[in-house]
C-alpha cells in the first residue's frame, strides 16, 4: 500500500503504465523503486540491498556500475552522440562491433545488422526471411516455425514467433504465417518411460510432419532459444539440436537461434550456440551485448541469406528496413568495451568456473517435497515448484505460489524471476562463488517461507 501521496511510488501508479505488470495489483501495492547499483547489488530507495538474481531481465551480464562502460559511454557522446547508418553512411564504433561480431560469431557469418532490442532483432530476422525468400523467387515460402514456450519478443510479429499464451491472449495474435512446434522440455512433454534420446527424436518427427503437412516449399525457417528462457528454462533434451538440424536441411529451411539470453558466456560457451552445437544461418543478439547499459541489439546473416538480401536490394533500390538507432554510435561504443571485458576477463572460464557452485547448490533441491525439476546450464537454471512431485501436478492456478516465493526471495533480498512457478535464476555473469552461496542462502530462506505458506493454504499434496 502507498501510504505517501508525494512519494516516487505514488507518482509511479498515477502516471506510469508497466510491461508485463497486472496493473490493478500496480495500484493497489507500488512499485519497488530501485535508486543505485553495484556489482551483483542493487538498492532501493528505503536504502535496502538485494541481489540481482536475475540480471535485470537476464541481461546485465558485468552487474551493475561497470566504470568502463560509463566511460565508453561518456566518451563516444562527447566525439559523436548519434549518428544514423542510412544510405551508406556509418560510424566508427558501428563498424568495429560489426567486424568484432563477425570474428566472434559461431559460425561463419556474413553481415551484421543492428537493433535496439531482442524484439526489434527478431522481427527484422522475420522481415529478412520473407526479403529473401522474395528475392529467390520463392514467394510462397514464408512460414516461420516457432516452438511452444518459446520467447523471441512482443512486437506484433517477434509476439507471434513468441509461443506463450500471455503473449497472444487478446492480443489477436499470431499473425499469419507463424507456426508453433511442440516444446522440448521432457519433464513435461517425454511421455512415461521415455529417455531424452527417444524424446528428441519425437520432437524432429514432430518437426518434420508439420513441415511436411505445411509443404516444404511454404516453409521458410526455424527459429529457437539455445536454452528456452522466458518460457521457464528449458535446457533442451539430450541430442534434441542435433535431430533438429538435419531436418531443417532436409527441407531448405533455414535455422535462425535466438542467443538474446545464450549469447556471451551465459551457457558456459561464448554461445549457446556452440554449447548445443548449433550452426545457424541467422543468429539475433541483444541483453548481454552491452551487458544492458544501452539498447542494442543484432542480426548475423550468413552469405547465402546476405546474397540474397543484397541483389533485392539492388533490384529494389534499397533494404527498406532500419531503426533510426540501429547501429547507434554510443550504444555501439558500450557494446565493443563490453565484448573488449569479456575476453580480457575471460568471461566464458570465469562462468565455467563458478558455474557448478549454482547448479549443484540448486541441484539440493531436487528432492525438496514442493520442486518437480531443477534444470540448468552455466549461469542459468529454473526450479520448477509443483503442488504433487508424484504425478507433477502444478500449482492451481498456475504462478500463484511462484509469485509468492519471488515475494519472499525479494524480503530476504534476492531478487529473482517467477515463470508461472518456476523460479528463474540468472545472475550476472561476474558472480563469485561466495556470492553464489549468498544466493542460495536468500534462496532457501524463500523456498522455507514457500513451504510453511503452501502447508498453511493446503495447496499441496505433500508440504
Ligand atoms: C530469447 C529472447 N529473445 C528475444 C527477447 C526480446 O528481447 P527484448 O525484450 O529486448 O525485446 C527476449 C527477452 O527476454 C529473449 O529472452
Amino acid at each position: 500500500m502507498v501510504e505517501r501521496p508525494n512519494s516516487a511510488a505514488a507518482l509511479d501508479i498515477a502516471s506510469h503504465l508497466h510491461p508485463y505488470t497486472n496493473a490493478r495489483k500496480h495500484e493497489a501495492e507500488g512499485p519497488l523503486v530501485l535508486t543505485e547499483g553495484k556489482g551483483i547489488y542493487v538498492y532501493d530507495d528505503q536504502g535496502k540491498e538485494y541481489i540481482e538474481g536475475l540480471a535485470g531481465l537476464w541481461s546485465t551480464s558485468l552487474g551493475f556500475g561497470e566504470e568502463r562502460l560509463i566511460k565508453a559511454a561518456t566518451d563516444q557522446m562527447r566525439k559523436l552522440p548519434y549518428y544514423h547508418n542510412f544510405a551508406q553512411k556509418s560510424a566508427l564504433p558501428t563498424i568495429e562491433l560489426a567486424a568484432k561480431l563477425l570474428e566472434i560469431s559461431p559460425v561463419p557469418m556474413s553481415k551484421a545488422f543492428f537493433a535496439n532490442s531482442g524484439s526489434e532483432a527478431n522481427d527484422t530476422v522475420i522481415k529478412m526471411v520473407w526479403y529473401y525468400n522474395n528475392a529467390l523467387e520463392r514467394p510462397e515460402k514464408k512460414k516461420i516455425i516457432s516452438r511452444i514456450k518459446g520467447y523471441h519478443g512482443v512486437t506484433v510479429a517477434s509476439a507471434s514467433l513468441t509461443g506463450l499464451p500471455m503473449n497472444h491472449r487478446d492480443f489477436d495474435l499470431p499473425i499469419a504465417n507463424i507456426l508453433h512446434t511442440s516444446c522440448p522440455h521432457h519433464y513435461r512433454f517425454g511421455l512415461d518411460g521415455e529417455t531424452e534420446e527417444d524424446f528428441a527424436t519425437r520432437c524432429a518427427a514432430d518437426l518434420e510432419q508439420m513441415i511436411l503437412d505445411e509443404g516444404p516449399d511454404t516453409v521458410a525457417a526455424f527459429i529457437g532459444e539455445p536454452v528456452m528462457g522466458a518460457g521457464g528454462v528449458l535446457v533442451p533434451p539430450r541430442t534434441y539440436w542435433e535431430k533438429i538440424q538435419p531436418v531443417l536441411k532436409k527441407y531448405d529451411v533455414l535455422l535462425v537461434a535466438d542467443e538474446v539470453i545464450c549469447g556471451f558466456g551465459r551457457t558456459g560457451n561464448l554461445w549457446g550456440s556452440q554449447t548445443y552445437d548449433i550452426k545457424p544461418d541467422i543468429l539475433s543478439m541483444a541483453k548481454a551485448l552491452s551487458s544492458s547499459y544501452m539498447p542494442i541489439s543484432a542480426v548475423l546473416i550468413s552469405d547465402q541469406v546476405y546474397q540474397g538480401i543484397a541483389d533485392n536490394s539492388a533490384k529494389i533500390g534499397a533494404f527498406g528496413h532500419g531503426y533510426t538507432y540501429s547501429g547507434h554510435p554510443v550504444a555501439a561504443a558500450v557494446a565493443l568495451e563490453t565484448l573488449k571485458i569479456y575476453e580480457e576477463r575471460d568471461i566464458v572460464s570465469h562462468v565455467q568456473q563458478v558455474a557448478p557452485r549454482l547448479q549443484e547448490g540448486l541441484r539440493r533441491y531436487a528432492d525438496h517435497p514442493l520442486v518437480g525439476e531443477v534444470r540448468g546450464v552455466g549461469l542459468i537454471a529454473g526450479v520448477e515448484l509443483v503442488a504433487d512431485r508424484a504425478s507433477k501436478a502444478p500449482f492451481d492456478p498456475p504462478g500463484k505460489v511462484g509469485a509468492y516465493f519471488a515475494a519472499r526471495a525479494q524480503a530476504h533480498g534476492l531478487i529473482i524471476r517467477n515463470l508461472a512457478d518456476t523460479i528463474g535464476i540468472c545472475p550476472p555473469l561476474i558472480v563469485t562463488e561466495e556470492q553464489i552461496d549468498a544466493i542460495l542462502d536468500r534462496f532457501d530462506k524463500a523456498m522455507d517461507d514457500t513451504a510453511t505458506w503452501v502447508a498453511q493454504e493446503g495447496l499441496a499434496a505433500v508440504a
